[in-house]
């Protein structure tokens, strides 16, 4: 079956660009990533956002879901333990990435592909490192290919 993904010998015919989603939490690192970008600190433009109410809302179907539709990488950031908005949320959400991990591994999915972060609303500093980190992990990793679904598997759920 033909992929409609690039594959590694396409990155010699033209510059391929992962793409990778970033779940944010509004309270914390979405205003980090706003301190960034009014500070004008300079990240890869890689990343797409969603904005989310607390790390603990990301359920781990979301993240397997973009990395079957298209994404290349995947970053949770919530705020930094004990301080979430809703007390636990980001300590409900670190158990469940623990096990999601694991979970990806067993899948046969580079560690690297799913990160998690805590950024306050005041690293926009940090926010820029961490996406530049997570970006260049994934662009060493290349195109995510593991779990990824094809065009027309896609048209027949929908
Ligand atoms: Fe930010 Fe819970 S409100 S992680």
């Amino acid at each position: 079956m033909k992929s409609d993904r690039p594959n590694a010998s396409d990155k010699s015919d033209r510059i391929w660009q992962p793409k990778i989603l970033a779940f944010l939490c509004n309270w914390c690192s979405y205003a980090g990533a706003d301190l960034a970008g009014v500070s004008r600190i300079q990240y890869p433009s890689n990343i797409r956002v969603v904005r989310i109410p607390c790390s603990g809302r990301v359920n781990p179907m979301f993240i397997l879901k973009s990395l079957q539709n298209g994404f290349d990488g995947v970053l949770v950031s919530g705020c930094h333990p004990g301080d979430c908005h809703y007390i636990s949320g980001n300590y409900v959400a670190r158990r469940k990435f623990a096990v999601l991990k694991t979970v990806l591994e067993f899948m046969g999915l580079e560690p690297g592909r799913v990160q998690f972060s805590w950024v306050s609303a005041g690293e926009g500093e940090k926010f820029a490192q961490v996406v530049t980190k997570v970006t260049e992990d994934v662009r060493a990793l290349g195109p995510a290919t593991r779990l990824v679904k094809s065009r027309e598997s896609l048209k027949a759920e929908s």
